[in-house]
């Protein structure tokens, strides 16, 4: 049979229960689900704020909106991300009309310190930090270098529900989770976004309902003849998450910390297999208890080496090409030689729940046999 990259695993009938809740009740939209899972999500990582949204996409934009106005960024104002991720974070920055300025990533394919401070400006607002794969990096010095320069921190925590680092969730000036279809807490499309203080909370979610400054479900507990009044206090996107979503969600959450050790496990295997080999895997960072939403390797022939194994019915996937490699991001001058040597390298082996110790065999001695 062959073996996927991701394939999701939910508690089926219990999904089934919530989301029946929710039709019997009437309230498939924002409200009533969306609230309870934004508590239980508050008690699950001792965050402060959350707000369930449609998807982490929206909740980058709504992080780098909120913050650009309340700090008073400007325009062209720079942000120090990284081109080892997924598109949504870096097109997060364009959409707030501010520029991305690439450092380059280290041995975990998460920004390193030293070239985020070689690369601030006198123009320098914020440092937007990916999670890759569940993997915390160096984030404790990402978040030292921030403090040094007054830097605001931004924490695409898309692969890390789940993750601790030394025992807790790691969190920047807002933290934003993906529970899109195949992450660790997976839905279907909906995310959260987390930040630290209650006024740039309060903001996100007028934002996120059309910037709307209350909502249809805060409404059914208003009294009298003005339950259907409100105001309208920003130019707001229709960002926000609905029950059916988090009803999903609720369910989900019950089982991460039990799935994410069954991922641990799985990569576990793999180093065990490829132990002595040629092949080299990403590394967790020190402290790091990882989500593990992607075990990767990196090797001389990734794209031979893919193919071998398509022909074996396995199908890896690759997390991420460089983005400065898309048209629109292309730059002139290689600033970060290490994303750019590294994105023609790795690759993301098949990391699911439905993987036994025999599956894990087959791909490791194909891999072995296959990869330089
Ligand atoms: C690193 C990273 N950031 C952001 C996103 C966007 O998440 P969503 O699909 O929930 O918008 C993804 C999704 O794959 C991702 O991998």
């Amino acid at each position: 049979m062959a073996i996927q990259l991701f394939v999701p695993k939910f508690a089926i009938d219990e999904c089934l229960a919530e989301i029946r809740e929710c039709l019997e009740k009437g309230w498939t939209g924002l409200g009533y689900k969306t609230v309870e899972f934004e508590q239980k999500w508050c008690d699950y990582t001792g965050l402060p704020h959350a707000h369930f949204i449609n998807s982490a996409t929206s909740g980058l934009h709504l992080a780098l909106n909120v913050l650009k106005e309340a700090d008073g960024w400007q325009d062209e104002d720079e942000i120090i991300t990284s081109g080892m991720t997924f598109i949504s974070s870096n097109h997060a920055i364009l959409y707030e009309n501010l520029k991305p300025v690439f450092a380059d990533v280290d041995e975990y394919l998460c920004l390193d310190p030293e070239d985020v401070e070689s690369k601030i400006t006198p123009r320098t607002r914020a440092v937007l930090f990916i999670g890759i794969g569940g993997n915390t990096g160096q984030f404790d010095r990402i978040v030292e270098v921030c403090r040094k320069h007054g830097l605001r921190l931004i924490l695409d925590a898309a692969h890390m529900s789940g993750t601790r680092l030394n025992g807790r969730v790691p969190t920047g000036d807002v933290t934003v989770y993906s529970f899109q279809a195949v992450k660790t807490l997976p839905t279907a499309d909906s995310g959260m976004v987390c930040f630290a203080e209650k006024e740039w909370d309060d903001i996100c979610r007028k934002k996120a309902w059309m910037g709307i400054n209350k909502d249809t479900f805060s409404r059914t507990s208003d009294k009298g003849a003005y339950r259907w009044l409100y105001d309208v206090e920003y130019v707001g996107y229709k960002y926000n998450g609905n029950s059916i979503m988090a009803a999903i969600g609720l369910v989900q959450l019950r089982y991460l910390d039990r799935d994410n050790a069954y991922r641990r496990q799985v990569a576990a295997w793999y180093e065990e297999g490829l132990k002595g080999s040629q092949i080299a895997s990403i590394p967790t960072a020190p402290g790091c208890e990882s989500s593990r939403h992607l075990f990767q390797i990196h090797v001389n022939n990734r794209d031979e080496l893919m193919l071998a194994l398509n022909e074996s019915e396995i199908f890896p996937g690759v997390h991420y090409r460089d983005n400065r490699e898309y048209g629109m991001y292309k730059q002139d001058v290689d600033t970060c030689p290490n994303t750019t040597r590294m994105s023609d390298r790795i690759m993301s082996l098949p990391l699911h729940l439905g993987l036994s110790r025999r599956d894990i065999e087959t791909i490791v001695d194909r891999v072995r046999t296959y990869g330089r």
